[in-house]
């Protein structure tokens, strides 16, 4: 029998233009919005290796004055830092935020704006939809792919005193403009590559079977699975390769659609608490949860999860991916190849599968406590599609460590 489709509502403002050198056309987008004197938000790693070069050269031709350039966010960017930058755009007068770099970059962006627009302490606007207006125009330009901030309505800051992320959301957050150009990404050292292309897969994944799914977010995540699944390995091997650097730019993209849209679960809740705590990257975190986390969902998702992995078989076929060994495992049933595809990538990719690996210490039962406490109250977790206990959560970090 069909069942009712629930009522939802699918909000996407941002344009998004894909493609090789994509990056100069940076200048004539500032201009279109009538803008002259851009604040470009960035980190020294990004200067260093040379990518703000088809920026600067764009802002030049299209004839707008040099940008204001702050390049001090740190990797899990900080409220300091954004209070920083906010301070030198104030001073600097600019009316426009272009955003280059990682999530940690273009989430400082996106609060960075909401100082410079409104000229108060950001922090007046932490939480869920506190802006009640527009801001400046802002344009992403990721150099990872991963996040899905370039098409987000939220960014995550560290507070480095309270040991925890705060979270921004707002539809005012959406960036104008989201510039995907693969060539970006070509600096992108292999750990980096495969762990924010897990921090994607983890997104399509969990909003995939989200609370809040919805029929158009289900579509953007099996095509996210598919280009992910298809093309992580080639691009973690290899940086220069373009085409699988598409992919995992689009497909990351895609999946940060749809848990704008649909939400994420449990696994995001646990990786908020503990690079809150730790301060370990968001993706490798993700990484690491996940197939416990999809194990935990199991029960609830079992038909989903053997949809998604019954498609991606067919789809795959045709996959340019040399070597699918990792994808397909048979041994179980398809919803628990689908875990163990998920293992399997990770270890195709290089990428930690324990908490201990990445230096979390061993944990007493209160810490561990304590963190599940953190993760039953962080906003992701409403989305998951089967109700956690803090004893369940103990369990998971047990598990994973
Ligand atoms: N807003 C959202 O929707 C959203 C979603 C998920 C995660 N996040 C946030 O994003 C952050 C993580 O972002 P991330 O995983 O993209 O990593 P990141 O931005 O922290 O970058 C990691 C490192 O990679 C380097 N790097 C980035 N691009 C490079 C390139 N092309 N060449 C060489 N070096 C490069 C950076 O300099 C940095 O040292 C976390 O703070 C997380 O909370 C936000
Ligand atoms: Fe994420």
């Amino acid at each position: 029998m069909q069942q009712t489709m629930q009522p939802f509502t699918f909000h996407t403002p941002t344009r998004i233009s894909f493609g090789e050198d994509t990056a100069y056309g940076v200048g004539d987008i500032v201009a279109e919005f009538g803008a002259s004197r851009p604040l470009l938000v960035t980190d020294a790693n990004l200067l260093k290796a040379g990518l703000l070069g088809p920026i600067i050269e764009a802002l030049r031709e299209a004839g707008i004055a040099e940008p204001v350039i702050f390049d001090q966010v740190p990797p899990d960017s900080d409220i300091t830092c954004v209070r920083n930058a906010v301070n030198i755009a104030r001073a600097a007068s600019c009316d426009s935020v272009i955003g280059l770099g990682g999530g940690s970059v273009l989430d400082t962006a996106k609060v960075v704006n909401i100082g410079l627009t409104f000229g108060v302490d950001v922090m007046e606007f932490e939480g869920m939809n506190t802006l009640t207006s527009k801001l400046l125009p802002f344009i992403a330009i990721p150099t990872t792919a991963g996040t899905g901030s370039e098409v987000s309505a939220v960014a995550m800051i560290k507070d480095h005193v309270e040991h925890k992320k705060l979270l921004f959301g707002s539809r005012f957050l959406f960036p104008d403009v989201a510039i995907l150009d693969p060539k970006l990404l070509v600096s992108l050292p292999p750990g980096l590559t495969a762990s924010t292309g897990l921090d994607a897969l983890t997104h399509a994944i969990e909003s995939f079977v989200a609370m809040t799914k919805n029929s158009p977010s289900d579509a953007l995540c099996l095509e996210s699975m598919k280009l992910i699944f298809g093309n992580l390995p080639r691009a973690t091997k290899d940086g220069t390769d373009l085409e699988a650097r598409s992919a995992m730019l689009v497909g990351s993209m895609m999946a940060g659609l749809s848990f704008t849209n649909a939400g994420v679960g449990i696994v995001h809740a646990l990786a908020h608490a503990f690079g809150g705590r730790f301060g370990t990257h968001h993706g490798v975190t993700n990484a690491i949860f996940l197939p416990y986390g999809m194990e935990f969902n199991l029960e609830a998702v079992s038909d989903k999860f053997d949809m998604a992995y019954n498609y991606l078989c067919v789809v795959m076929r045709d996959s340019a991916e040399p070597s699918k060994s990792w994808f397909v495992s048979g041994k179980g049933d398809s919803a628990t190849n689908l875990i163990q595809a998920v293992r399997n990538l990770n270890s195709a990719c290089g990428v930690p599968s324990r908490l201990k690996d990445i230096k979390v210490p061993e944990l007493s039962e209160t810490e561990m406590i304590e963190l599940a406490e953190i993760a039953i109250t962080d906003p992701a977790i409403m989305f998951n599609p089967r109700l956690a206990s803090i004893e369940d959560l103990v369990e998971i970090i047990k598990r994973a460590y």
